[in-house]
């Protein structure tokens, strides 16, 4: 956020970590090296061995070792990986999180994509967060909207990394979308203009604007809005 800076956790110098993206039945491969102070994991939602799963005991990896997790990518669907090192309120908000995309092995229409994981940061170290957003920046898209095309079809992968508050949730201006929950299905579930999601929770949404324009979307929750978490599109 505008002269806000956090001392972040991050896999490979970001928050979000890096996207990953498989089909499903890819093998995937993911070399991990702990370059930091303290013990990490990546723990990957999905479906692996024990072995692969990342958590203390079983791919916890301490200062200056590596590791490869390596397993098969299913189910299809939008999925999410993050530390499961503790304590794990430290190691999620600090910002060791990322998107993995599942891709169905029949594909998906063509669209453009885009990923929104919404999430916060407790500045103060108070137990709360002081700073809301989705990709880390408060009020970034208000002052840069993302440019998206009208007519074509737009699908988001959104996906709530939230630490401290239980719910959050996301609201499109003058449109509905097409809600597939968990990205699992082909055919979606709802057709809304808002969802709440808890911790974890992710969807893929779909949507096509067909008039050009300024168009908002946020939180519904007033706060997270008033603390960072407000986009736009702008549609041409
Ligand atoms: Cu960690
Ligand atoms: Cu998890």
């Amino acid at each position: 956020a505008p002269g806000v800076f956090f001392p972040a956790w991050t896999y490979n110098g970001r928050v979000p970590g890096p996207t990953i993206r498989a089909t499903e039945g890819d093998r995937v491969r993911i070399n991990f090296i702990n370059a930091s102070g303290h013990p990490h994991t990546i723990h990957f939602h999905g479906i692996h061995s024990a072995a692969m799963d990342g958590v203390p005991g079983q791919g916890e990896i301490f200062s200056g070792e590596t590791f490869v997790y390596d397993f098969i990518a299913e189910p299809f669907g939008t999925h999410h990986y993050h530390c499961h090192s503790v304590p794990l309120t430290q190691h999620i908000h600090r910002g060791l999180y990322g998107a993995f995309i599942v891709d169905p092995k029949q594909g998906r229409p063509e669209a453009n994509e885009m990923v929104l994981v919404m999430n916060g940061f407790d500045t103060n170290f108070d137990g709360e967060n002081e700073i809301y957003a989705v990709n880390t920046v408060g009020f970034a898209y208000m002052v840069e909207p993302i440019q998206i095309e009208r007519g074509r079809l737009q699908r988001a992968h959104v996906i709530n990394l939230t630490e401290f508050d239980p719910i959050n949730s996301i609201h499109l201006h003058a449109n509905f979308f097409n809600l597939y929950r968990t990205g699992t299905s082909l055919e979606p579930d709802e057709f809304t203009d808002t969802i709440s999601m808890a911790q974890a929770e992710r969807h893929m949404i779909e949507f096509t604007y067909d008039e050009p324009g300024h168009f908002m979307f946020h939180a519904h929750q007033t706060e997270f809005v008033e603390l960072g978490w407000i986009s736009a599109f702008q549609v041409s």
